[in-house]
């Protein structure tokens, strides 16, 4: 009895000996599936676990998500070199603690001088990988100034104080993790590990010598825990804190972004970057089971495809399908199948081209859309072709998740488009260029780096937007903050995005576990489901197959999704960080 006793004190102890390493501020090992981060007051989870800290920090300083926000993007453009940027772009959704909702564009634009037909040769065809490689490859960069522009509407501290962390780790090092070691020793552009039959891993890094004497130590390769240090980036970033947000478009920074250009034909000018002007959007409104979704608008085709692929699946019980049953399954990818069709003909920047966002978004539209799912039967991708929403008048990338202890919330994903972007590194500057030109259709109808095909809607036009995937997400419950949501991956984002959204609501998965849990993907064309490695039992294969599904010859990882969720019942602070690549983690406090 007394034996029996001993156990159960013994559990106890251990019990609260977790219960409580939940509430301190350092973040817990990763893929505790049970076990979220739980924290009383502040969380943030990000792609890189000293980001997070750093956001962490600043929360503790008594700064508000968006303070933090700005200050993780900054730390993760010196530690997080494959997306985490200065040099790339990205979307940012808020909701304050009072109810006000934002959304931040800061995409990158097509420069003035860009053409419709730039990447294709004389025959009309189109020239292998300019589109994503080298200085062709790059849109003006927006981090800068949307990080700035999101600190003045809605932050309290000052830029020079959240600039100051990022200072110190570009100029005094941080020690490479295992995964960054490895990632920058592989020298490819694919550690998206979304296998994409087009384009391929291909070196990147090593094609620029400046990018290959920071990143790679001139061919040295740097080792798991050395210091990598940042002597140039740290100068930039020095300039910023002391010349303010404009020094970037304005300054010696954009001189010598421009410099690089000139040299290595580019076609990015002074005044393109002179130009650049963030946009303040109206979050994308929907809703799923009662629960309401704030999503990021055009020039995203993410939150379009989110809730149009939610708007779908409200009509079926998943959850008596049970998660990851054919069935289940089964209607999740014609859901997927139809919302990628719609973007590939509808989806571009609204600021050119009509976007019939409403239709795409309505509840009718996705009953409309539903009656041509047969339970019993995949549909045929080329069968399925993009709806009539007008008649019912709606890689790599980093995604961070931040609410503080007011309840303030920030969803950002901002990225480089490739990791590493387009491989170039602004000499003297120390940042990577993203490479997000190729986001648009280099030519209509022909995939992109992600097997994408594109319309006319997302073709090339100086200073238009290029389409994105990129699907920052807010959920509600009753008016109050549930979830804050997002992650990598090109067009896997926005399937990764509804897979943790589902298995929150639907599968009743914490935010850790429904991260955690095995995920699929399919965007229409190719008609090939991917699906993770150990994600589909046998037994699932063959029945998806029994339907008629297609499944792709590779399988791979996809996204890497940053979460917090809150017990609205207590209140705590639940962060869920993905282990599928990078050193994620979620910290709080
Ligand atoms: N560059 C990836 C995306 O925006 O979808």
């Amino acid at each position: 009895m007394l034996f029996r006793n001993r156990k159960v004190v013994f559990l106890a102890m251990i019990s609260l000996v977790f219960y409580f390493i939940g509430f301190m501020p350092y973040s817990r090992p990763k893929a505790a599936s049970l076990f979220p981060l739980y924290a009383k007051y502040g969380v943030v989870s990000s792609a890189d676990r000293i980001a997070s800290e750093v956001g962490v920090a600043v929360l503790k300083k008594g700064g508000n998500a968006v303070d933090a926000s700005v200050a993780v993007a900054l730390a993760l453009a010196v530690t997080y070199p494959t997306a985490g940027n200065l040099g790339g772009g990205g979307f940012m959704v808020i909701r304050m603690a009072d109810g006000k909702t934002t959304a931040i564009d800061y995409r990158e634009i097509a420069p003035a001088k860009a053409t419709h037909d730039m990447y294709l040769d004389k025959e009309g065809n189109v020239i292998n990988n300019i589109s994503s490689t080298g200085y062709l490859a790059v849109g003006v960069p927006g981090t800068v100034a949307g990080l700035a522009l999101a600190l003045e509407k809605y932050g309290t501290m000052k830029w020079q104080d959240l600039v100051e962390p990022a200072y110190k780790l570009a100029k005094e090092g941080f020690p490479v993790s295992y995964w960054l070691a490895h990632t920058l020793s592989t020298n490819t552009d694919l550690i998206e590990r979304y296998p994409r039959s087009t384009g391929g891993p291909r070196e990147l890094l090593s094609k620029f010598p400046e990018s290959k004497r920071i990143f790679l130590k001139d061919g040295n390769y740097y080792q798991a825990g050395e210091l990598l240090k940042q002597p140039e980036l740290a100068l930039t970033l020095a300039r910023l804190q002391k010349e303010g947000p404009q020094e970037f478009y304005q300054g010696t920074t954009a001189q010598l972004i421009v410099e690089d250009m000139k040299k290595n034909g580019g076609i990015l000018t002074l005044e393109d970057l002179k130009n650049y002007k963030p946009v303040v959007r109206e979050p994308l409104k929907g809703s799923y089971r009662g629960y309401e979704i704030l999503t990021m608008p055009p020039p995203s085709s993410g939150g379009i495809a989110l809730i149009e692929m939610l708007n779908i699946l409200e009509q079926y019980d998943l959850k008596g399908l049970g998660f990851n049953s054919s069935e289940r399954n089964h209607l999740v990818i014609e859901a997927m199948r139809r919302a990628f069709a719609d973007r590939a003909e509808f989806l571009g920047d609204t600021d050119f081209v009509k976007v019939p966002v409403k239709g795409l978004i309505s509840k009718n539209y996705a009953i409309e859309v539903s009656k041509s799912i047969d339970l019993g039967k995949a549909t045929v991708s080329k069968q399925v072709k993009h709806g009539q929403p007008n008649t019912y008048e709606s890689d790599s990338t980093t995604h961070f998740s931040i609410v503080d202890s007011m309840g303030n919330a920030v969803a950002n994903t901002y990225t480089l488009n490739g990791s590493y972007g387009s491989g170039a590194t602004v000499t003297g500057a120390g940042f990577l260029l993203n490479n997000e030109m190729d986001d648009f259709a280099a030519k209509v109808g022909v995939p992109n780096d992600y097997d994408l095909i594109q319309g006319e809607a997302n073709a090339i036009t100086a200073g238009k937007r290029p389409l994105s995937s990129m699907t920052p997400t807010i959920i509600l419950k009753n008016g109050k903050l549930f979830l804050v949501i997002g992650s990598p991956g090109g067009p896997t984002i926005i399937n990764t995005v509804l897979q943790v959204v589902l298995n929150v609501i639907d599968h009743g998965m914490n935010i850790q576990q429904a991260i955690d849990a095995p995920r699929f993907h399919h965007q229409w064309l190719p008609d090939a489901l991917v699906f993770e490695p150990y994600g589909f039992s046998t037994d699932l294969i063959n029945l998806l197959k029994s339907k008629g599904h297609i499944f792709s010859n590779k399988v791979g990882y996809m996204g890497n999704a940053q979460g917090v969720m809150i017990d609205l019942e207590t209140n705590l602070r639940l962060g869920g960080s993905d282990s599928r690549g990078s050193d994620a983690s979620a910290a709080g406090y």
